[in-house]
């Protein structure tokens, strides 16, 4: 094989079956850059503890997330899959971390303010922490390179920092500064046609549901406000059905489209169709492999129980380092 550019290290909190704004906005590239890089990839559900009310539904939630990745071509052979609790050494970095970490450098962060608007009355520690744990996760495995949305990136710059002042303050190299990579097509906006996709907005599409499913959703999305009637000229620039076409359909298709949008001579009820077949076929194969792979029911903890393994491996490797880098060696 070939030698590796270095190594990847990417989290999701368990949030179930995926929709298209996580596979475009984080999964395509988490498969693409298993080619050139040595890959570890985390279901975060002690990240996850810090905004969920019930634990119910973090197992089967696990289970749906790491299926899609597995399914949209995670490879287990060479990656590490596997869930962030079941190595605690992460634990443990993240306290020898939050020694060398302001704390006004938390609450300055745009993501904290932000929990603290939508949540008020739900601001406790873990969540002023939750940057803290997450340069942990990173520097833990000692990732070059983290694949992340643009609003985790203050999160990126923050874990540099650590390192940064982590090494500083004990006199050693061991901890290694990442760089972020962003995604080509960074946010996808939701079926309402307004805001980001995510689930709790209910305005998703499943990568994994029915093509029944999927042209239900689609039917129902928002389209040009402008364009009331059959009769009225449409305009593909303001209509996420259109933006969804560039996607999934043809260039030929989706300049088509375009002319015949603008002059009326394709409706919306027509549009979507076409664009939901597209999107059926674009996402037919994944769905056929994740079919699949539920043939064996254990096939999906087998892969998360044996990353845990190797992520361990690497962890107490790092964590020996810097216990003897602060004068801790056990
Ligand atoms: N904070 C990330 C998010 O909310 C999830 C995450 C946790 C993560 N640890 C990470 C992402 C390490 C990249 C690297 O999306």
């Amino acid at each position: 094989m070939a030698q590796k550019k270095g190594r990847v290290f990417s989290g999701a909190r368990p949030t179930g079956r995926q929709h298209l704004g996580n596979y475009f906005g984080a999964i395509q590239n988490y498969i693409g850059l298993q080619d050139d890089y040595d890959c570890v990839y985390c279901v975060v559900d002690v990240h996850a503890l810090t905004t969920v009310e019930t634990t119910r539904d973090l197992i089967p939630n696990t289970y749906e997330m790491a299926l899609d990745w597995l399914a949209s071509g995670m490879r287990p052979e060479e990656s590490v899959i596997f869930i962030q609790s079941h190595v605690p050494e992460v634990m443990e970095l993240h306290t020898y971390l939050s020694m060398v970490t302001p704390l006004g450098k938390l609450t300055d962060l745009p993501t904290f303010k932000e929990k603290v608007r939508q949540a008020p009355n739900n601001v406790n520690y873990g969540l002023v922490g939750y940057p803290v744990l997450m340069a942990a996760d990173i520097l833990l495995y000692k990732a070059t390179v983290v694949p992340v949305g643009v609003d985790q990136a203050p999160h990126v710059e923050f874990t540099r920092e650590a390192a940064r002042s982590f090494n500083y303050r004990y006199g050693t190299s061991v901890l290694v500064e990442p760089d972020c990579k962003f995604t080509q097509i960074p946010k996808v906006i939701g079926i309402d046609g307004q805001a980001k996709m995510g689930k709790s907005l209910d305005n998703h599409i499943e990568i994994a549901a029915t093509p029944e499913e999927t042209s239900k959703r689609v039917m129902s999305m928002v389209t040009d406000p402008q364009r009331q009637r059959r009769s009225d000229p449409g305009n593909p620039d303001v209509c996420n059905v259109f933006s969804f076409h560039k996607i999934f359909s043809s260039p030929e298709e989706v300049a088509s489209i375009n002319t015949e949008c603008r002059s009326a001579g394709i409706g919306c009820v027509d549009c979507k169709k076409r664009m939901a077949q597209n999107l059926n076929a674009y996402f037919a194969p994944l769905r056929e492999r994740r079919s699949k792979l539920t043939e064996n029911p254990n096939y999906v903890w087998d892969v998360l129980h044996d990353g845990d393994k190797r992520a361990k491996a690497i962890a107490e490797q790092t964590m020996q380092e810097v216990r003897e880098a602060i004068g801790l060696p056990k």
